[in-house]
């Protein structure tokens, strides 16, 4: 459900969001996803209303080219594209892998700058004129939605950029983005750069002109905006800002500076600005990143006030001290939910006012632990609910699951562990110890998978208050040149961790079966996703 000054997509003025969580931000190391896990966040931002999703780089992988292809048949809302460079099998791929696609589109890219063209490329400014021509055309005799990309425009010749800009409008590109790739550009400067296209560029007035920015010099975001100010209608971004290096634009961050600023801007987003907070959390635990407690719209601290000055202030007024309500970026507020007595029709509501769709979880399972979970909490808040939901998810497409756990310590003993695993449906169980209770159950869970991953992260947050509170654990492993991060969340620490683990060793699994390039199936049947077609050659 839309906001009730959301524009709809008929409306003149309106920015575009373009979302490439699936593609830039999963490229950056630590943040990588598997098909399934990337048609969940998919379907987030389907609710959340993004107008386009960037699903991967069909071309780069066989892993990318079926990311890009489940994508585009679970979603019908946004437009779902694949990135493409200028050359024919990529453009062929990436046609092929939004074929299912209720409103399907392609991204294509070529470098414009003299630093690019010399050491990367290797190509004349001719050169690049002619693939820009050559590919653009191409696409569009295929599809109507097709962008295109002047990689590292903002260090690129002006002039030039113009004469590459007017070759795709002829080609017949309805989009045209203007990325500053290395975060280099200041807000200034890239606005002015925006002006200068569309008044030099012919065809200008007749497509839709796009910002993409990375925030190396933590710029993004502004340099987002000041291309908004001058006459950009899309941007490109990612939920929490991930990204290659120090990340992309955010997209909590503009759909809110648009919002809370619209005095200055004049233009919004359609984005339900209450799915940012679930879309946030919901990526968080995929990709086991840890959010700053300051990072604006979705940090823990972003509405806190801690000061007493600020306290009384926001006590007499709210507006004193506060510019958005947390509400409005749909942030639980904390309050008792259900209780032990709760039906799973109150259930059910609570998920779906969480932005959690019901039909995409097993729900007499996750009913039964959130039952489990009422006797053991006190209170349960929408947190520990969005924390449970997550588990949930996380345990429907695994090979292995934990059956059963049993530690015993004392300060005079090495603590053990003797652990129960589901592998392939068939229960193992090894016992070990270790210098810890997670360390010992660490070490039994290794001995039963067979691999003895490096722990490269670990950490342990507590959800809500108290020491009944469901503990919620990452962890990053690297095995094999391959890293990856897992989560666990549960009210006992140590079967958080090894939930944790867990987690992590399955995506580890599928990663190692991608890399030998098998298709990891028993994914798209967990999910109901179609099975491939068994085209996908990249
Ligand atoms: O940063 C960049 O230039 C990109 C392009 C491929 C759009 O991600
Ligand atoms: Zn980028």
């Amino acid at each position: 459900m839309a906001n009730a000054s959301t524009p709809t997509a008929e409306s003149a003025d309106y920015v575009r969001i373009f979302d490439t969580t699936l593609r830039d931000g999963e490229q950056s190391p630590g943040c990588t996803m598997n098909v399934a896990e990337k048609v969940v966040i998919a379907r987030q931002l389907e609710r959340l209303n993004v107008d386009i999703i960037e699903a991967g780089f069909a071309a780069s992988s066989p892993g990318d080219f079926e990311s890009v292809r489940c994508v585009a048949q679970a979603v019908r809302g946004p437009v779902v594209l694949s990135l493409s460079r200028t050359r024919e099998e990529d453009i062929e791929q990436a046609l092929r892998s939004v074929d299912g696609a209720a409103r399907p589109g392609i991204h294509i890219f070529l470098a414009t700058s003299d630093i690019h063209l010399k050491y990367k490329l290797q190509m004349t400014r001719e050169d690049v004129l002619t693939a820009v021509t050559w590919a653009v055309s191409r696409a569009r005799q295929h599809l109507d939605h097709v962008e295109f990309s002047c990689e590292d425009a903002s260090r690129s010749d002006w002039e030039f950029l113009a004469k590459v800009c007017t070759e795709a409008i002829r080609a017949g590109a309805r989009i045209v983005n203007l990325p500053d790739t290395t975060g280099h550009a200041i807000p200034q400067e890239y606005g002015r750069m925006f002006a200068y296209m569309r008044e030099k560029v012919e065809g200008a007035e007749q497509i839709i002109w796009s910002a993409h920015c990375h925030n190396d010099l933590g710029l993004a975001v502004a340099n987002s905006l000041a291309a908004v100010q001058n006459g950009a209608r899309q941007v490109e971004c990612t939920i929490n800002g991930i990204g290659e290096r120090a990340g992309n634009t955010s997209m909590e961050e503009v759909v809110m500076a648009l919002r809370t600023r619209r005095d200055q801007f004049g233009v919004l987003s359609r984005v339900d600005t209450r799915q940012i907070y679930p879309a946030s959390r919901l990526l968080a635990q995929t990709i086991g990143q840890v959010i700053p407690a300051t990072k604006p719209i979705v940090g823990d601290n972003a509405f806190a006030h801690e000061a007493g000055i600020h306290q009384d202030g926001v006590l007499k007024h709210r507006l004193t001290y506060e510019i958005m309500k947390p509400e409005d970026v749909g942030i639980p507020s904390n309050k008792l939910v259900l209780g032990k007595h709760s039906g799973r029709h109150a259930f059910v509501n609570r998920l779906k006012e969480l932005g959690v769709d019901p039909e995409a979880i097993d729900l007499k399972r996750a009913f039964t632990e959130f039952k489990a979970l009422c006797d053991k909490k006190k209170v349960v808040y929408d947190e520990d609910l969005l924390a449970l939901v997550g588990e949930e998810v996380r345990q429907r497409s695994d090979f292995l699951a934990l059956a059963d756990l049993r530690v015993t310590a004392s300060s005079k003993t090495m603590p053990c562990a003797e652990v129960t695993l589901r592998v392939d449906g068939v229960e193992r169980s090894a016992s070990a110890s270790g210098d810890g209770m997670v360390d010992a159950c660490y070490q039994a869970i290794y001995r039963i998978a067979g691999v003895t991953p490096t722990l490269e992260r670990y950490s342990v947050k507590s959800i809500t208050g108290g020491t009944d509170a469901l503990g919620e654990v990452s962890c990053l492993v690297s095995h094999d040149e391959i890293t990856v991060a897992g989560q666990g969340a549960h009210s006992d620490i140590v079967t958080a961790s090894a939930l944790a683990l867990i987690n992590a060793l399955n995506r580890l699994r599928v990663r190692q079966e991608l890399r030998a390039g098998r298709k990891p199936q028993h994914l798209a049947a967990a999910w109901d996703l179609p099975k491939s077609s068994g085209s996908a050659k990249a």
